[in-house]
């Protein structure tokens, strides 16, 4: 992260909270949020995920933690998702989670089962002040989940995969492990990342706010964006601010 103040986390820990990330914005507002603050909680009543949707937060089953970044300048969004979800990743790995696959932006899976997801969030942003809230849920000790989350979707938590570790324990090699990633060359990562989704070299098909295409993927960059080989042999560049979806295609 250039020019930023060493990362020291001070993690504060709530017991049930609305939302891990609401109250790193109601520290921001209040101005006493400083880089590098951590907000943990045993569980929340307003948990929330990307577009909107509910993240399951049953109190003492997850691990719900929220980070806050003050850098010296704005961050790429795609950097920032990049950075955190490979840190969870490489944490859930030391945890003994084996193999996890990214599904883009900011998923983990395991086989095809979410374990977890990043949130990155910042309000009316001011270059010159830049703020970042990494939200991150991981699913550690459910034996079960509401059956209307497993209808929607396949859903897994470390229980499920064998791993006893406590939230605290796992947040604590999360925070171990971000700060390398953030530290990252931009190019590294994104090549970590792409290597994470398994997409590297595969026929895809992207989603964007102008419609869908379909192509070879031959690179992702924080700044490019993917770049696509196309079928009549033109490639192709999209950036990642219209990407909505990424997949293997017919998936
Ligand atoms: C997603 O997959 O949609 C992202 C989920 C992010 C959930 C975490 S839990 C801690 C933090 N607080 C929230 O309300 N959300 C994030």
């Amino acid at each position: 992260m250039s020019g930023a103040a060493p990362l020291r986390f001070r993690v504060v820990e709530h017991e049930l909270v609305d939302s891990t990330s609401e109250r790193a914005f109601a520290e921001l507002a209040a101005g006493r949020a400083r880089h590098g603050d951590v907000h943990l909680a045993r569980g929340q009543t307003q948990g929330r995920g990307r577009l909107g949707r509910r993240w399951e937060s049953a109190p003492g089953e997850g691990l719900y933690m929220s980070i806050v970044l003050l850098p010296a300048e704005a961050m790429l969004p795609a950097f920032l998702t990049m950075a955190a979800t490979l840190a969870v990743r490489d944490a859930l790995i030391d945890a003994g989670a084996g193999e996890l696959v990214v599904k883009w932006p900011n998923d983990l899976l395991a086989g095809d089962a979410k374990l977890c997801g990043v949130l990155i969030e910042s309000r009316g942003l001011d270059p010159a002040r830049p703020h970042y809230v990494i939200g991150i849920g991981i699913n550690v000790g459910q034996r079960s989940f509401p059956p209307e989350l497993e209808a929607e979707r396949a859903v897994t938590s470390l229980a499920r995969l064998g791993i006893a570790i406590e939230p605290r324990a796992l947040a604590e090699l999360v925070l171990e492990r971000l700060p390398a990633r953030l530290a990252s060359d931009p190019r590294a990562l994104a090549n970590d990342f792409l290597a994470a989704t398994g997409l590297a070299g595969e026929r895809v098909r992207v989603e964007t706010g102008r419609g869908a295409r379909t192509g070879k993927l031959l690179e992702l960059s924080t700044d490019r964006g993917l770049l696509l080989a196309l079928a009549d042999g033109a490639t192709a560049r999209v950036p990642l601010e219209i990407v909505s979806a990424l997949a293997r295609e017919g998936e």
